[in-house]
């Protein structure tokens, strides 16, 4: 088969290549997938570059969540040959003719929806799923505080955090990310590089800050976000976009009487595989009704990875990226 490998790490440009590589063979639980469609992520970059927190041996291929038809399977898998099935792959692997899923960490796809749409759903909407419902237990009525708000989880974040009744304040960093906020229905927004995030997030909430904030960002920014909380609020720690790991002080949590939490969705799937069914289950009926509908910036061909990677790279896009086969 034909498969994005790399065999040693560093930028994409130099060694992400498309080559011929042995066709995976399926583990008594595992079911070989031909595959559609694959929707990048933030962490293929780190994956390729060897900064992921979770390596595959090499040569190896990135990609962590995909779309296709059952081809084989091994003998206890749940799959059928000719099931369409949506697949993570946490180590990487998906940007490849064919990928392996497992019993816990695949699931059979709507037929009537579109592969790009199913590609761009798991690992966004079930991170904000989990972040918002299971963690912060956001209620109807509270202010919620999304940062990085035009990315993947982001948008994920704010058609979620409307279906539950929350205000939503949406903060991103150009106009044209604002834009798609709004029309996601953001209540609010907040552009970070032009505008004073504190101010503003005060402003909008008389003073009191955000119920709960959700954070995939990090970085230089979090010296501001901490200071959005509201009394008795929830810091979400989602992700560290911005590049570095923030700190907080104790005695903030103790004066706001607030809570940080950490959400790590893919530990789910290997620590509490039916609640991540159950929730994928949801998503799919959400999906149905119209309450959530994944946002794709650009579908590119296979072929244009390079193109894709590009885009995650320089924060040129919003909500997904989709390479079809
Ligand atoms: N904890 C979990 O279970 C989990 C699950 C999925 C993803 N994540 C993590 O969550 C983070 C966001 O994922 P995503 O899929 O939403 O990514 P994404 O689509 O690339 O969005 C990230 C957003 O972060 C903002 N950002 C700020 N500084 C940035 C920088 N230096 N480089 C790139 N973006 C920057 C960008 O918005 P502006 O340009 O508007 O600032 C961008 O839209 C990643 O770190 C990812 O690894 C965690």
């Amino acid at each position: 088969m034909k498969a994005w490998q790399f065999s040693e790490y560093g930028n994409h440009k130099d060694v992400l290549h498309w080559v011929d590589r042995d066709n995976p063979t399926p583990s008594s639980e595992g079911a070989i997938v031909r595959t559609s469609a694959v929707s990048l992520n933030f962490p293929d970059l780190l994956v390729t570059q060897g900064l992921y927190q979770v390596k595959s041996p090499l040569p190896a291929v990135p990609g962590v969540e995909g779309v296709g038809i059952v081809t084989e399977t091994g003998e206890d898998s749940k799959f059928r040959v000719g099931d369409k099935v949506v697949g993570f792959c946490h180590g990487g692997g998906t940007l490849a003719d064919y990928f392996e899923v497992s019993n816990s960490s695949a699931w059979h796809a709507p037929k009537h929806v579109p592969d790009p749409t199913l590609a761009a759903l798991s690992v966004t909407y079930g991170t904000s799923y989990f972040g918002l419902v299971h963690r912060a237990d956001l209620r109807p009525g509270e202010t919620l505080l999304i940062l990085g708000a035009a990315g993947g989880v982001g948008l994920a974040a704010i058609q979620l955090g409307k279906m539950l009744g929350a205000k939503v304040i949406a903060a991103a960093g150009s106009q044209e990310k604002i834009d798609v906020c709004v029309r996601q229905g953001a209540d609010h927004t907040v552009n970070y590089k032009t505008q004073d995030l504190v101010d503003e997030v005060r402003r909008l909430t008389d003073g009191k800050g955000a119920n709960v904030i959700y954070d995939p960002v990090g970085g230089d920014i979090f010296e501001q976000t901490k200071r959005c909380i509201a009394w008795d609020g929830r810091i979400i720690i989602v992700g560290f976009a911005g590049g570095s790991i923030p700190r907080i002080e104790c005695n903030r949590m103790l004066l706001k009487n607030c809570a940080v939490i950490g959400l790590a969705w893919g530990q789910y799937i290997e620590r509490d595989p039916q609640k991540v069914n159950s929730v994928q289950s949801h998503l799919y009926n959400l999906l149905e009704i119209g309450a959530i509908n994944p946002v794709i910036y650009k579908t590119l061909s296979f072929e244009r990875v390079h193109s894709g990677f590009d885009l995650l790279e320089n924060r040129g896009f919003y909500g997904k990226i989709v390479v079809t086969r």
